[in-house]
């Protein structure tokens, strides 16, 4: 028995944001953007919010997928950016959609947020603990990027994906998944700092925006990736020549470029929606699955592998079968 995605949703904000408007008003270029990441544009969240997208791809997968409320048994949210620090998003999501019989809760694993979801999920359908899942992947980073700081908030974008899990036949084969706390500093965003009554802390609170060392996180993701990937592949005794599609986390498209190169794998093997989407965090694996199931090019019995990669640092890869 094991566990498979049976259904996908997405929502993207409705505002799209050029290269060419970001010029106007921070001293960037859109060659500069493009040549050294691959983005064309991304969607940021004007009237739309973590909770507001977490629910409407998770209604839509829920439809694709067929499923009602009244049958998942767990919400498990990958975010970095709820719109609350507690309730979490996934319990938001729960009373939204009216899956009374779920638990949930969120997981911070940053851009491997929905693969670390997809994994628990996994265990938790495999361990007889619950029979139908919902995994979303949502961000609005956009809120939480220094727009005076132009080596990270052009990288970034908005967005929810969401998938429905359920015990198949077939399904999840194998995944791999790891962490390295000490290199926490290359990509981070503090929360609030200690400040009460017991404390000596005069500074004026004011709340922190993401910092990221790029090249570090470049060389940790084209190093890691396809290590984890051979692994999973390994433990599902699969070959990359047998994987139809590798669907990474869309950060860059030169990392998966390298990644594509390293598996000795052809670049049209690795989908991307970089280009209209930008870095979306735990959002940008679901987002794109959810596009390629819409378009048909998942068929039953395609083996895919999935890949996310960032903050922690965290890592994940998991092969499956359609
Ligand atoms: O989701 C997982 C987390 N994130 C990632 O995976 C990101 C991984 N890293 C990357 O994708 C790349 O390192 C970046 C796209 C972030 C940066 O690319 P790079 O080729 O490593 O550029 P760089 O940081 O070395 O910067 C090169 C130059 C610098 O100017 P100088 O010092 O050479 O004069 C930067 O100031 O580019 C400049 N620069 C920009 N110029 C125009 C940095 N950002 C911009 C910008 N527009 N937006």
């Amino acid at each position: 028995m094991a566990a498979a995605i049976v259904g996908t949703g997405s929502y993207l904000p409705q505002r799209a944001v050029s290269n060419r408007e970001l010029e106007k008003i921070m001293d960037t270029t859109d060659e500069w953007i493009k040549s050294r990441t691959g983005i064309e544009q991304r969607h940021i969240a004007v009237e739309e919010t973590t909770d507001s997208m977490s629910v409407e791809a998770a209604k839509r997968a829920m439809e694709n997928a067929g499923a009602t409320a009244e049958e998942i048994g767990l919400i498990i949210v990958g975010t970095v950016s709820g719109d609350m620090c507690f309730p979490s998003t996934a319990c938001r999501v729960q009373s939204a959609i009216g899956a009374k019989k779920a638990v949930a809760f969120d997981i911070n694993a940053a851009c491997s947020g929905f693969l670390f979801g997809l994994i628990l999920a996994d265990n938790y359908i495999k361990a007889g603990q619950a029979d139908t899942a919902l995994v979303v992947g949502a961000e609005t980073l956009s809120k939480m990027m220094d727009w005076d700081d132009r080596g990270t908030c052009v990288l970034f974008g908005d967005g929810a994906g969401a998938a429905v899990i359920k015990r198949k036949p077939e399904g999840i084969l194998s995944y791999v998944q790891g962490s390295d706390g000490s290199r926490g500093d290359a990509l981070f965003c503090q929360n609030r700092p200690v400040k009460n009554p017991f404390v000596d802390n005069k500074a004026a609170f004011s709340l922190d925006y993401a910092h990221m060392n790029g090249q570090e996180v470049f060389k940790f993701a084209v190093r890691t990736v396809p290590e984890a990937i051979n692994e999973a592949l390994g433990q599902a005794g699969m070959l990359p020549e047998q994987v139809k599609y590798f669907v990474l986390h869309q950060a860059n498209i030169r990392i998966i470029e390298a990644i594509a190169k390293k598996l000795g794998q052809p670049i049209k093997k690795f989908p991307t929606n970089l280009q209209k989407c930008g870095n979306i965090s735990a959002g940008s694996v679901p987002i794109l699955l959810d596009e390629m199931n819409r378009k048909g090019e998942l068929q039953k019995g395609d083996k895919i592998v999935l890949a996310g990669f960032g903050a922690g640092l965290t890592w994940g890869a998991a092969a499956l079968v359609w």
